[in-house]
């Protein structure tokens, strides 16, 4: 925990202007500064930073809050993170929590999961008492010789489990924290997982966190999932993600569907790209996991009425996150496991080629309804549409989607754009808890600079570490990529860092020429020196006596010129220039 005075003081110290002109072209209009919303995309000027509140505001989209929230919307940092992140900016030392090379402090859960994962598996291969669980399987039509490289298991009734458990060592606290054993009201503990088909669940770094258990044949709950545990979010997770990413790059879609048998119908058939909710409907951050990967979803869900309804809530959870979405459509009383026990990948395949995108699946439903008919029908089909046209984030998506809609129902644009206004004066698109994905383009920065050099050859690594110290990186997320480079164990990375290494990976120096981009970020980093070495002698100048003052303050001029000549101060100058640059 940071302490409250210490937030507040980070924050009044921070330049809000320098920050968001790294990356808003500002300018000055009054008081305040305008740019182009980072958030909604918009090409005005409609976004407002206010430095005598320390506030921004996008005039359109209505995304506010301080410098903080500025940085976890934008880069999708959390809290403390951003607290911190600012905190160095203006030379404020907040005590380092323990980083992401300290030890981790979950690690006994991780080894509990992997070893109950192991036991599971061998019960279900040879176990006397899986016998059932094979047999199941066999009723599905799946092999017991398919499944098993997929780390399902098989968890028996009665005390087995516990006793294996206890002779490897495991002690009984840690498989309770873990969620594989529960206390009884009477005090004892016994397994939580007992005569179920078992669904390994692993996070993005392949580790098992949980499991989600079927029972075998009827029975209630059909589905016996983890309990939330330190390791264990439902919500933050997404079945078979930490396989299915690279598929998902590289198909350039993910297709979602709803539950653990059709992720594992659809990847034997060779369709890896395929991730799963679990059991709950699909939460803004499991959204913005997705958008991680690739900039398109196709949901694939059951097509019964609680199916549609999921799909088309999945559907604005994802288009709020600027992804674009389209919808397979299955024959009725199929499942996506069915559908390819019938016909196949070719019968899949045809059918996502099908697929139309969200909002025109929500007018087709609407009006086999009828619902375009008739005056009330028209409105009522409105209401249901006009969410989805609000949750569009992507500009472009939107503008289609406003035309899509007033042509369906025969209302005027203007009509729609006030009925939307409206909708968003009352209550914000994006709840404030979520935070957006962070975009796909980070923006310009000599750090993420250097990175793209250490990641464009051997040689290019080699001079940027002799050049730059960790210290240099003065955004975390970025340090923590030059460290494990350094390391050559760019895998252990993870969160905003991981992410942010997966975009570099993906995106390459763009075509500019890497001697270039190494001078232009060595100028920089010089700045960055000077700039820190400015703000640590601004603060001895607070406490300094009389006679030392006229000296710090020379001192502070000189290097104030310094650092000018090599980089101009912050983003607004930065601005300036480039435009007097490009404009020569
Ligand atoms: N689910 C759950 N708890 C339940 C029922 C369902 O967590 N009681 C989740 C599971 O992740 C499941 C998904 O919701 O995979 C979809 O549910 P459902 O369609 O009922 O199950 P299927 O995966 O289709 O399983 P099956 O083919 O065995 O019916
Ligand atoms: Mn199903």
């Amino acid at each position: 925990m940071i302490p409250e005075d210490v937030i507040e003081q980070v924050r009044d110290a921070a330049d809000l202007v320098g920050i968001v002109g790294e990356h808003v072209e500002l300018k000055r209009t009054g008081a305040d500064f305008r740019g182009p919303c980072p958030f909604h995309g918009g090409t005005h000027r409609n976004f407002a930073v206010i430095p005598k509140k320390g506030m921004f505001y996008c005039f359109v989209c209505h995304e506010a809050g301080d410098v903080f929230t500025f940085f976890m919307k934008k880069l999708g940092m959390d809290y403390p993170t951003a607290v911190r992140e600012v905190a160095r900016r203006v030379g404020i030392t907040i005590p380092e929590r323990s980083g992401p090379t300290g030890p981790d402090p979950h690690e006994p859960l991780f080894e509990c999961l992997a070893a109950a994962a192991d036991w599971y598996a061998r019960q279900l291969r040879d176990g006397a008492e899986a016998e059932v669980a094979r047999r199941y399987l066999a009723s599905r039509h799946l092999e017991l010789e398919t499944v098993l490289p997929l780390g399902l298991g098989y968890a028996p009734r009665g005390a087995a489990f516990q006793e294996a458990m206890q002779t490897l060592g495991l002690r009984e606290p840690v498989l309770l924290e873990a969620g594989l054993l529960v206390r009884r009201e009477d005090g004892a503990l016994f397994p939580r997982f007992r005569g179920r088909l078992l669904f390994p669940i692993h996070d993005l770094r392949a580790r098992v966190v949980g499991f989600g258990g079927r029972i075998l044949g009827e029975g209630e709950p059909k589905y016996l999932n983890s309990p939330d545990t330190p390791i264990f979010h439902k919500g933050q997770l997404l079945y078979n993600l930490h396989t299915a990413k690279h598929a998902i790059r590289k198909a350039e879609r993910a297709i979602l569907v709803e539950g653990y048998f059709d992720v594992l119908r659809l990847a034997l058939a060779g369709f890896e790209e395929v991730v799963a909710p679990l059991g709950t409907g699909l939460s803004a951050e499991q959204a913005q996991l997705v958008a991680r990967y690739t900039s398109h979803v196709v949901l694939l869900y059951d097509p019964d009425e609680a199916g549609l309804r999921a799909t088309f809530r999945a559907g604005d959870e994802l288009l709020r996150h600027g992804l674009r979405v389209s919808v397979a459509t299955l024959p009725e009383g199929e499942d996506p496991d069915t559908l390819v026990q019938k016909r196949q990948a070719v019968g899949l395949e045809a059918l996502l080629k099908d697929a139309l995108d969200v909002l025109e699946r929500e007018i087709q439903i609407l009006d086999r309804k009828g619902l375009f008919g008739t005056l009330p029908g028209r409105r009522r089909a409105l209401d249901r549409l006009l969410p989805t046209i609000r949750a569009a984030k992507d500009p472009v998506t939107r503008e289609l989607y406003i035309t899509q809609v007033a042509e369906a129902a025969g209302v005027r644009r203007e009509t729609l754009d006030n009925e939307i206004a409206e909708l968003t004066a009352k209550r914000p698109a994006v709840s404030p808890s979520s935070t957006t994905a962070p975009s796909l383009a980070l923006p310009s920065n000599r750090e993420k600079d250097l990175l793209l050099l250490m990641l464009e050859s051997e040689e290019w690594k080699s001079r940027v570490v002799e050049a730059v110290d960790p210290e240099n990186f003065t955004f975390l997320p970025y340090r923590a990529v030059f460290d494990a480079l350094l390391d050559g164990r760019p895998d252990a990375l993870d969160g905003v860092s991981a992410r942010a290494l997966e975009q570099m990976q993906a995106e390459g120096l763009g075509g500019r020429s890497p001697d270039e981009v190494y001078d232009k970020a060595m100028d920089w980093f010089e700045g960055d020196r000077k700039t820190r070495e400015i703000t640590r002698i601004r603060r001895e100048l607070t406490v300094a006596p009389e006679e030392e003052k006229a000296r710090l303050v020379t001192e502070i001029q000189k290097l104030t010129a310094e650092r000018n000549a090599v980089r101009p101060t912050w983003g607004v100058v930065e601005i300036a220039r480039r435009r007097g640059a490009s404009g020569t």
